[in-house]
C-alpha cells in the first residue's frame, strides 16, 4: 500500500494526423484530456504520426497535419509546461519497443481487434492492406508502455486497443518480471462516441469527410450548415432518448459543450423545434472553437516556435522512454 501511494500517477493519449482532427476527437478526447492534465503527476500527449502513417498520406499534407494537430491540442489548453507534448516519430523508442512487444503478442488476438478489421474493408482490394494497419493497437501498446501510464483516456472505439495493452503488459510481467504498469482505458461518460451527424449510425470519423463530421478548422458559416443538415427524425418534443440516435448526439455534444444537466436542457428547449436546438449548438460550437482557432492560427505561423515546444517535449519524453526501455531490453536478456 505504501508503495502504492508513493507512485507517481501517469496519464497518457495520443491522437493520429491523419486527417484534420474533428469534434469528435475534441469532444471524446483532447477537450477531456485538458481537465485530467491537472488531475495526475504527469500527463502526457503524443501526435502519433507513426500511426498516421498506417494509412496512405501525402508526405506534405501529413507533415502540415502533424504541425496542425500539435496545435489543436496546445490551443485547446494542454499546457506544454505542465504536460509533455510531442512527435511520436521523434523518439525511435516507440518502434523499438513495439518490435520486442510484436513478439508477445498473437496474430489471432491482433485479427480480433475491430478498428482493423472496419479498416480493412474500406480498404481497396487493389492497394493491399499494409502490415502495419495490423500490427498497430502493438505500436499503441508501446507508447503507452513506455511512460509507465496507468490511466488512458480515449473515446470508445479505442478502448479495445488499450484492452489489448494491458493484456500484454500482463503477459510481460509474467513471463519477464514486473516491468511495465497494466493502463487502464477510462472514457468520458457521455461523449466517448460522438457519431456523424448524416448518419448517426456511424461515428463521426476523420476519414468521412463529408458534411456529417465537423472539423475543427471550420468557418462559423460552414459550422452553422453541417448543423442545419443534421439528421434528426420526425419526433417533436427534444428530450434525451438514445433511440432517437440523430437528436441525442446533437444533445449530447450540447451537453458536453455547454455543462449543463439533462434537465435543464431540456427545460431550455420545452416548447422549442429542432431548428432552434440546431441553431443554439451551432452557436455553441463556434463559441468554443473560435478562440481554439485563433490561436491555432497564431501557431501555424510561428513553427518555429512550435518546433521548440516539441522539441523540448520530445526531450522530456526520450528521458522517461529511455530508462523503461532499457529495463524491457535487459529483462528480455539482451546485451
Ligand atoms: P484517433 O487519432 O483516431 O483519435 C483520437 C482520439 O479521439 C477519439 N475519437 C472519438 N471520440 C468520440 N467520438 C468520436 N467520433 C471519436 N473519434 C475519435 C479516439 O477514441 C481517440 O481517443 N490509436 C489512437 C491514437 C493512439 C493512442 C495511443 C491513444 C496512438 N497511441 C496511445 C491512446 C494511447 C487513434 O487512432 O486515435
Amino acid at each position: 500500500m505504501i508503495v502504492l501511494a508513493c507512485m507517481k500517477k501517469v496519464v497518457l493519449s495520443g491522437i493520429k494526423p491523419s486527417g484534420i482532427p474533428h469534434l469528435g476527437n475534441y469532444v471524446g478526447a483532447i477537450s477531456y484530456w485538458v481537465g485530467l492534465q491537472n488531475q495526475y503527476d504527469q500527463a502526457i500527449f503524443p501526435v502519433v504520426d507513426l500511426h498516421a502513417i498506417t494509412v496512405p498520406q501525402t508526405p506534405k499534407v501529413l507533415t502540415e497535419q502533424t504541425y496542425l494537430t500539435a496545435a489543436i491540442i496546445l490551443a485547446s489548453g494542454i499546457d506544454p509546461k505542465r504536460s509533455i507534448i510531442f512527435i511520436q516519430s521523434h523518439l525511435p523508442a516507440h518502434s523499438e519497443l513495439m518490435w520486442l512487444l510484436t513478439t508477445i503478442s498473437t496474430m489471432g488476438e491482433l485479427n480480433r481487434m475491430t478498428q482493423y478489421k472496419d479498416k480493412i474493408q474500406k480498404t481497396s482490394s487493389t492497394e493491399g492492406v499494409g502490415v502495419g494497419l495490423f500490427t498497430y493497437p502493438v505500436l499503441m501498446a508501446a507508447d503507452i508502455f513506455l511512460y509507465q501510464a496507468n490511466v488512458v483516456p480515449v473515446g470508445e472505439d479505442q478502448k479495445q486497443h488499450v484492452e489489448l495493452a494491458r493484456n500484454l503488459a500482463e503477459r510481460f510481467n509474467k513471463r519477464f518480471g514486473k516491468t511495465f504498469v497494466v493502463p487502464e482505458p477510462i472514457l468520458r461518460k457521455e461523449g466517448a462516441r460522438i457519431m456523424d451527424l448524416l448518419d448517426p449510425t456511424k461515428k463521426m470519423s476523420k476519414s468521412d469527410t463529408d458534411s456529417g463530421c465537423i472539423l475543427l478548422t471550420d468557418s462559423p458559416e460552414v459550422i452553422r450548415q453541417k448543423l442545419m443538415r443534421a439528421v434528426t427524425d420526425s419526433g417533436t418534443s427534444i428530450k434525451f432518448d438514445p433511440n432517437r440516435k440523430g437528436l441525442h448526439n446533437l444533445l449530447i455534444i450540447y451537453k458536453v459543450l455547454s455543462g449543463k444537466t439533462e434537465s435543464q436542457i431540456e427545460k431550455h428547449f420545452a416548447g422549442k423545434g429542432y431548428r432552434e436546438l440546431k441553431r443554439e449548438l451551432a452557436e455553441l460550437i463556434i463559441a468554443q472553437l473560435s478562440p481554439i482557432q485563433k490561436q491555432v492560427d497564431r501557431y501555424m505561423k510561428n513553427k518555429k516556435r512550435l518546433d521548440a515546444l516539441l522539441k523540448d517535449g520530445a526531450k522530456r519524453a526520450d528521458k522517461i522512454a529511455q530508462k523503461t526501455l532499457a529495463d524491457a531490453k535487459h529483462k528480455i536478456g539482451l546485451i
